[in-house]
């Protein structure tokens, strides 16, 4: 039993506090989101810890039939209760002008009964979340954008165009993992930050102190069983992976694959690591399979805190240009220079052993 009141670790809330303290003209409302959005975390962390002691297995509404998202995807009731969490413990406090979630197909407005902020969340209240009913990990990502100008003045209702705001743009990104410890990853754009939640004291404390990618790594994650659908590019890589040290590579490779974003992106944060959900030509109308605006860019901008790199495969995600919501992207990011060799194999020509006639066919894969 850690002896919790004699230690002398920041909690979540002193740490924001002495960062602050570098801009004496800051309001403190962006504080106060992070602590609400910090808050909302312990909350679905508790949830999912109860799981089905609590009724909160399975999907939702299932007595019903179901209910189907916007992506198309089925909703779980933990999936639906962690977006209620996050709404509900950040809307109030006047530092919102809106938001926007993976759960919802438009944009929630902050209700009239509250000041509306300068600042914008868009999150994936549960990620992994086909994970719930096998006790693997799980988490919540978080962007924080600030509100266009004229929203900020006028106060009006937001529109999907005022989150069409490149990764570049964000004002801080995090993500919970609600794993053995749940721990709050978070970054201001000054490097990453991980705190601990402590059960104790329930209070998050900082015990990963600008957390470092290694550029190098002998560790990969994809998705095989969509191998028939990869790009030559892809496929050259990890085919070169899995050939070791006899291959090209010269050096043995690990591969994992949790079907956990969040959870890959930390394992990645914690020891290195490549993560690849590539666009491929499984589905035409879906270009990848995670999300722009609250999978690829917040997880994007702590990789590049970190001293790592995320890129759509072709070009760093953090000056993609969103055009929708929803918007599905291709996703690499972990240690850099794997990435980078990732992207270099996407702009040269592939050896002839990985065209693949398939995409020859398929003019949306090809220039
Ligand atoms: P979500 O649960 O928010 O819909 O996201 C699930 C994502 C991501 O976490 C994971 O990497 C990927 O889906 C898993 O995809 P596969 O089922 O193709 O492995
Ligand atoms: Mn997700
Ligand atoms: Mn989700």
């Amino acid at each position: 039993m850690p002896l919790t009141l004699r230690s002398n670790r920041s909690t979540l809330t002193q740490f924001l506090i002495e960062e602050r303290r570098r801009y004496p003209n800051a309001s403190g409302d962006f504080n106060a989101l992070i602590l609400d959005v910090a808050l909302a975390c312990k909350g679905i962390a508790k949830a999912v810890a109860f799981g089905e002691l609590a009724g909160l297995g399975g999907n939702y509404a299932a007595d019903t039939g179901g209910s189907v998202n916007v992506q198309g995807e089925t909703q779980k009731k933990l999936d639906v209760l962690s977006n209620d969490v996050f709404m509900q413990r950040t809307e109030w406090a006047g530092n919102l002008a809106g938001m926007a979630s993976e759960e919802m197909e438009t944009p929630y407005q902050i209700p009239k009964q509250y000041p509306r902020g300068k600042y914008l969340i868009v999150f994936d209240p549960l990620d992994g979340s086909s994970n719930i009913d096998v006790n693997v990990s799980v988490g919540s990502i978080f962007s924080i954008l600030r509100a266009p100008a004229d929203v900020i003045d006028s106060g009006r209702d937001v529109v999907d165009a005022d989150f069409f705001q490149p990764g570049s743009q964000q004002v801080a990104a995090g993500y919970a993992l609600y794993g053995p410890t749940t721990q709050l990853v978070l970054t201001v754009g000054d490097g990453v930050n991980g705190f601990t939640l402590d059960p104790n004291l329930g209070e998050f404390m900082l015990t990963h102190q600008n957390m470092r990618i290694p550029e190098d790594t002998q560790e990969f994650a994809i998705n095989a069983s969509n191998a028939r659908f990869w790009e030559a590019p892809v496929k050259r890589y990890v085919d070169e992976c899995l050939a070791g040290k006899t291959g090209a590579r010269g050096k043995d490779f690990n591969m994992r694959w949790i079907a956990s974003m969040v959870a890959e992106a930390h394992r990645i944060l914690m020891r290195g690591g490549v993560f690849l959900y590539p666009r491929d030509s499984k589905d035409p109308s879906k270009p990848g399979r995670l999300r722009l605006l609250y999978e690829a860019n917040p997880v994007g901008m702590i990789m590049e805190q970190a001293g790592g790199r995320a890129s759509t495969g072709e070009v760093p995600m953090m000056g993609v240009q969103p055009t929708s919501l929803h918007q599905r992207i291709g996703f690499v990011f972990g240690s850099k220079n794997e990435v980078e060799r990732i992207e270099r194999y996407h702009h040269e020509p592939a050896p002839a052993q990985f065209e693949n006639p398939l995409f020859h066919e398929r003019s949306l894969f090809r220039d």
